[in-house]
């Protein structure tokens, strides 16, 4: 009974760290989905309407390059729109020199007056927003970069830093490792490396709900992970590690890498950092529209027949907590599809068990494609991805 009790009041104060992170903060400052798998899946080309969740729009950008009619990022964090009108305003005014020192290197030496010159280009949420927080660009402070900024930034900072400064050997093999070159050499590193990356500050870190309120994992997906990987919680982020940085090619693999640095290169970045990339990226720029709302909330506001969803690991959030959302998710987006849309989730679980009965059979999924696609993603920390096109 005690225990019960004991054990509501750290599940009750793990949701409400969460919902107070979630009012208040950047969230993401990178992306943490694979668009290089995404586009596989996706298909997308000139007729194509996409919706998808912004995060900090990345992926956004990264599926602008197949020149779709439109993309409605849709997110209901207000800052992360931020962050994309941020990215966007940066393309729009054609310095492709003054994108990549804001978001390649994550810092930018006259970032106040590059700002100055921008911030007509925002709307007034957005400017409001980093007229507070444009110093995340100083490369002088002590952080030195934007990406160790935002909740998941001000993770990935002490775990780098912990990592990075407790021992000059473990330094010394991670470089290596973001440097190596095939699989072979990535899982010498690795072997010699794993105990030290999994010593007691950082089991013990990934274990705090805290930590995972920051990173953006609710509790409903800590639960899925714990009740259904042997492990629990580390042995399930331990395994993940291990498949990502000796089963997937890490040189470009700018997701570990930037979290790790505090910042991409030219050769291992984001496509919408990528020079070859800058003229269609500006011509298409238009073809982005934000949306502040949820995904059921901007489909009853813009009703539509729209080609894609890509729903990110979101339906991990309302499966537990919030089953009647998760319904009327499904209903609106069923009504505001076509024959043939194609819906991409991401999951914690191995399996999509939470779907109802009637979704299932208004969709058709593609398991061997995705089973098959889903080892080589370079972000790695998801138990499945599920493509389900609308009959
Ligand atoms: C689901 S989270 C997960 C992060 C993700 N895996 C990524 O790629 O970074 C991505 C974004 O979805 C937003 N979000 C969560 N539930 C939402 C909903 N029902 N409608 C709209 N946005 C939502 C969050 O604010 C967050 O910025």
């Amino acid at each position: 009974m005690v225990k019960n009790i004991g054990k509501q009041l750290v599940n009750g104060a793990h949701d409400w760290v969460f919902k107070a992170v979630h009012n208040r903060c950047l969230i993401y400052n990178v992306c943490w989905e694979d668009p290089r798998i995404d586009r596989q899946i996706l298909n997308l080309d000139a007729a194509s309407q996409v919706v998808v969740l912004t995060s900090a729009g990345c992926n956004t950008l990264d599926y602008l390059l197949d020149s779709p009619a439109a993309i409605h990022a849709v997110d209901v964090n207000p800052r992360q729109n931020a962050l994309l009108h941020l990215k966007l305003a940066l393309i729009e005014r054609g310095d492709f020199a003054d994108l990549f020192r804001m978001f390649g290197q994550g810092a930018h030496p006259n970032f106040r007056s590059l700002y100055a010159a921008l911030r007509t280009r925002l709307p007034d949420y957005a400017r409001a927003f980093w007229d507070q927080k444009i110093a995340y660009f100083d490369g002088d402070s002590h952080k030195r970069s934007f990406y160790y900024y935002g909740t998941s930034g001000a993770i990935a900072w002490i775990l780098s830093r912990y990592l990075l400064s407790a021992d000059r050997h473990l330094r010394t093999r991670l470089f290596d490792l973001l440097d190596a070159q095939t699989l072979d050499e990535q899982r010498a590193i690795y072997a010699t490396i794993e105990p030290a990356l999994w010593g007691c500050f950082t089991s013990w870190l990934v274990r705090q709900p805290m930590t995972m309120a920051m990173l953006g994992v609710p509790r409903p997906q800590i639960y899925l992970i714990s009740t259904q990987y042997p492990g629990g919680l580390v042995g399930y982020v331990s395994a993940k590690l291990r498949h990502v940085l000796t089963e997937v090619l890490i040189h470009d693999n700018y997701f570990w890498r930037v979290y790790l640095t505090g910042a991409y290169t030219a050769d291992c970045s984001p496509n919408y950092l990528k020079p070859e990339n800058f003229a269609r990226l500006r011509a298409n720029a238009g073809r982005v529209h934000t949306h502040n709302a949820t995904v059921s909330r901007f489909l009853q506001q813009n009703p539509g027949a729209y080609s894609h969803f890509v729903l990110l690991d979101h339906q991990d959030w309302l499966a537990w907590h919030q089953p009647d959302a998760l319904r009327e998710e499904w209903e609106l987006i069923l009504t505001n599809s076509r024959p043939g849309s194609r819906i991409l989730l991401r999951s914690a679980s191995p399996a999509l068990n939470f779907l109802p009965e009637w979704v299932q059979s208004a969709v058709r999924f593609f398991p061997e494609h995705t089973a098959a696609l889903h080892p080589l993603d370079r972000v790695g920390t998801y138990g499945s991805m599920h493509l389900a096109e609308v009959r």
